[in-house]
């Protein structure tokens, strides 16, 4: 593995999820192989578990990390070619990749989509600069579209919880929510689940929201989120905004709100969420503080997932 920006990166998605599997049970069992090597982890926008799970990764293997807040601290950057940077821009992302290129053995980015364009969200012109202009392999902490690590440490969770050789019914259902948000958790996690195909993946949204074919593949679409619900082993909830009509709010439905009700027709389901999760209007109260929710868990394998995808990376450096 050279980059990490998709499952597209990734040769054997099952090999890797027994890989982060394997160092939960032992984190330290590497801890020599990224000594004398340095994570750059420079952030465009917030973050909690990304941040914090990635260094206690790469510090479980011996690197260094040091963390760039380049949209607080950092000159605004520049992206397009030919500017003349007469306006709010200082540096181009030419000269401040290559320059953080020198000073990180591995440079990892997180930057969202700015839900105004869907073509250039989608070309994904932000994190393939950094690729293009860094000279060092990149790492996706959640780019425009797609959110790999997030989804690795989601197989690695449904994985865990069902391992006993039975395909599961996984549904990955839209939820309301106030703000638009992007679609890169769903399109990844449909992605990581087509690939690794060892579910059965139903996807469940109000009309307007279908995902982006290029993502959601051949994946199963219900928009009866009842029926869809019917025998799932796994919910995955999460809300996205349009990609048809790009960035805008058509729904703001509560009855797609998941409650321990709506999940009566489970299969005594499991439920999922990337985090961070608004209360009471994605997921109820009684389902979170529940034991069908996991997203703790969800949380935790975080680090086991960047584990395994720094060590690829460093086993190659
Ligand atoms: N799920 C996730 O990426 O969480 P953060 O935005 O807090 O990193």
């Amino acid at each position: 593995m050279k980059h990490f920006l998709s499952v597209d990166d990734v040769s054997d998605p099952e090999a890797l999820v027994n890989e982060a599997l394997a160092y939960k049970k032992n984190p330290h069992r590497d801890r020599q192989l990224g000594s004398g090597k340095t994570l750059g982890m420079i952030f465009l926008n917030p973050s909690l578990r990304t941040r914090v799970s990635t260094q206690v990764a790469a510090r479980n293997l011996g690197m260094e990390v040091i963390v760039f807040n380049i949209d607080k601290e950092g000159w605004q950057l520049e992206f397009a070619d030919g500017t003349v940077m007469d306006g709010s821009t200082t540096e181009h992302v030419k000269e401040a990749a290559a320059v953080l290129g020198q000073y990180f053995d591995i440079l990892s980015i997180r930057t969202f989509p700015a839900l105004r364009n869907r073509e250039e969200d989608y070309s994904e012109h932000v994190i393939n600069q950094f690729v293009r202009y860094a000279g060092v392999p990149v790492v996706s902490l959640e780019s425009a579209t797609l959110h790999p690590l997030q989804s690795l440490a989601d197989l690695v969770t449904i994985r865990e919880l069902c391992d006993n050789g039975r395909r599961p019914r996984v549904v990955l259902t839209w939820a309301p929510h106030v703000r638009a948000l992007p679609q890169a958790v769903p399109n990844s996690f449909v992605q990581w689940m087509n690939r690794w195909n060892k579910a059965d993946l139903v996807i469940t949204h109000p009309e307007g929201y279908e995902l982006d074919p290029r993502y959601a593949g051949n994946a199963v679409v219900e928009t009866n989120q009842d029926k869809a619900l019917e025998g799932a082993d796994f919910v995955y909830v999460k809300n996205w905004s349009s990609v048809k009509h790009y960035g805008q709010i058509l729904s703001r439905d509560p009855s797609w709100m998941i409650t321990t009700e709506k999940l009566k027709v489970t299969n005594h389901a499991k439920v999922m969420h990337c985090l961070p999760v608004r209360r009471n209007l994605v997921i109820a109260d009684d389902v979170l503080d529940s034991d069908a929710s996991v997203v703790v868990l969800q949380a935790g394998n975080r680090v086991w997932a960047a584990q395994a995808v720094l060590s690829e990376i460093l086993r190659k450096l």
